[in-house]
């Protein structure tokens, strides 16, 4: 069985430089802590507390000096709340994320209304939403855009990792409904890097493994752009939830893993496989030379095997 890892896969920039700064703080350990958990990832997340870089859900909790912001940003109250309680802020928001936050702070104050076309309560999205301030609205369906009542200036701005094709069907309809409209499309390559190299290669495996946390948003859907792509899907978290069953008389298998997936989780799902397939081969070698597999006699003859 072939092994073939996606050529897009894991990490974003914006997550590798999360981690990185969190775990810059490592050094005085107990000392920082993480706004909500740094990474969509369980594994990641217990090792970053193990190393003395835990998570809190909100400022109060925190027993340090230092708070960490993640990749998705926060509203510009809880740098405010830092402030005044004295903390130290490691800024981990993704730049891409910053420019989101920052085009819809600006259209608004040049009078626009903001529309984020993104997933209503995704942390990203209220993040951008804080920025643009009071009625700033969601939009997150086609259903939506044309529901929206009619305002003479509209300001639009993007989460990160919607879909491109999505956004602009989208666009199209909530032009219908402004006289002077601003877009700007804050999407980042990196989503749509990791979906094209999935889907390609789903198409070209017997079997698809997409490593990534339950949680991810982004790892479900690569999930589901593969099983669409006709291959079949297995999504898992770690390389202990692997069965070598789905991999039987598969010719070729597929890894791919969603932006908060570490790559040392994605090597081991590798390594796993690898160590399946070997055994299989060996499975394979035992039945022809008519040994006993799996407790059961096999008896070959000239051109068949009986198990
Ligand atoms: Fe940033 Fe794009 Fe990753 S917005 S966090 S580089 S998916």
């Amino acid at each position: 069985m072939k092994i073939l890892l996606a050529e897009h896969r894991g990490f974003c920039y914006g997550v590798e430089r999360a981690v990185a700064m969190a775990r810059g703080c490592a050094d005085r350990p107990g000392k920082a802590a993480t706004l909500g958990p740094i990474i969509h990832n369980p594994q990641l997340v217990a090792r970053l507390a193990a190393e003395g870089v835990g998570t809190v859900d909100n400022l109060d909790d925190i027993k340090g000096d230092t708070v960490i912001i993640r990749s998705h940003g926060a509203p510009p109250e809880t740098y405010r709340q830092a402030a005044a309680k004295n903390l130290t802020v490691v800024d981990a928001t993704c730049p891409h994320v910053r420019k989101a936050q920052t085009a819809a702070r600006d259209l608004r104050e040049k009078g626009y209304r903001v529309a984020v076309v993104g997933e209503r309560g995704h942390p990203e999205v209220n993040s951008i939403v804080a920025w643009a301030g009071d009625g700033t609205v969601v939009i997150e369906t086609e259903e939506e855009a044309a529901g929206l009542p009619a305002v003479p200036r509209l300001g639009i701005v993007s989460q990160t990792t919607f879909p491109p094709g999505r956004f602009d069907g989208i666009v199209d309809i909530l032009k219908t409904g402004a006289a002077d409209i601003q877009v700007n499309k804050t999407i980042c390559t990196a989503t749509e890097q990791r979906q094209q190299a999935a889907v390609d290669l789903a198409a070209r495996v017997d079997v698809m493994v997409v490593v990534g946390g339950r949680g991810s948003a982004n790892t479900t859907r690569l999930a589901q752009l593969c099983q669409e792509a006709g291959s079949r899907v297995y999504h898992i978290e770690t390389a202990a939830e692997l069965d070598p069953e789905w991999f039987r008389g598969a010719e070729a298998a597929g890894i791919t893993a969603g932006a908060s997936t570490p790559e040392w989780v994605i090597e081991e799902v590798y390594r796993k496989m690898q160590e399946f397939d070997q055994a299989m081969e060996q499975e394979i070698r035992q039945i022809e030379k008519g040994s006993i597999v799996k407790g059961k006699v096999v008896r070959v003859s000239d051109d068949e095997v009986f198990v």
